[in-house]
């Protein structure tokens, strides 16, 4: 067995399912959470003590995922990104989740900082803040969907094209 492969894409699962997984529970589960907590006064506690370490699980998992997936991809990381027809399937799954890393990095986690007074900013600009990274994270919710469908073809490439 050949041992990198196979670590790498064991990796590459576990760091998927933790990005994705937080990913879902942000979107799924903590933004409602939020809203009713904020009629009762306690979203002050979950932005304090849930949401930093979440979100920086998220950040890391999405670095980790892209890392072993290149990994993974090896001497074919040209072909893939350049979407060779032998390559197509994981080509595309590679750009989506490429693109998500940019959207959590560059755009995400600079609007979270502002949205969660880690950074200096006025009330206006953390309200702006906090639309901002809704609107990343749904679009980033939404990039998961053919995503994960590339990432199963890719292995399975005989049955879809
Ligand atoms: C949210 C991001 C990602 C998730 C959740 C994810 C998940 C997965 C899963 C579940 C598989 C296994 C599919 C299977 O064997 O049936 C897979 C395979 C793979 N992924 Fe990803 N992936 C992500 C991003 C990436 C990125 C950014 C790259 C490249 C830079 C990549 C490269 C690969 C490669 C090369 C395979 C192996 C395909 C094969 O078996 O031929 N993945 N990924």
């Amino acid at each position: 067995m050949d041992v990198v492969p196979a670590l790498a894409r064991w990796l590459h699962f576990m760091a998927g399912i933790m990005w994705v997984g937080l990913l879902y529970y942000f979107n799924f589960v903590q933004m409602a959470a939020l809203k009713s907590a904020a009629a009762d006064g306690s979203a002050a506690a979950i932005n304090r003590h849930v949401t930093p370490p979440a979100l920086a699980w998220f950040r890391w998992a999405s670095v980790a995922t892209w890392l072993t997936g290149a990994a993974l991809l090896g001497k074919d990381f040209a072909a893939a990104f350049t979407l060779q027809p032998s390559h197509f399937a994981i080509g595309i799954g590679a750009w989506l989740g490429t693109i998500m890393l940019f959207n959590v990095w560059a755009l995400l986690w600079p609007a979270q900082k502002v949205a969660l007074g880690l950074v200096e900013a006025t009330e206006a600009q953390k309200g702006a803040a906090r639309r901002r990274a809704f609107i990343i994270s749904r679009l980033n919710l939404a990039l998961t969907f053919p995503l994960l469908f590339f990432m199963g073809a890719a292995g399975h490439t005989a049955i879809y094209f």
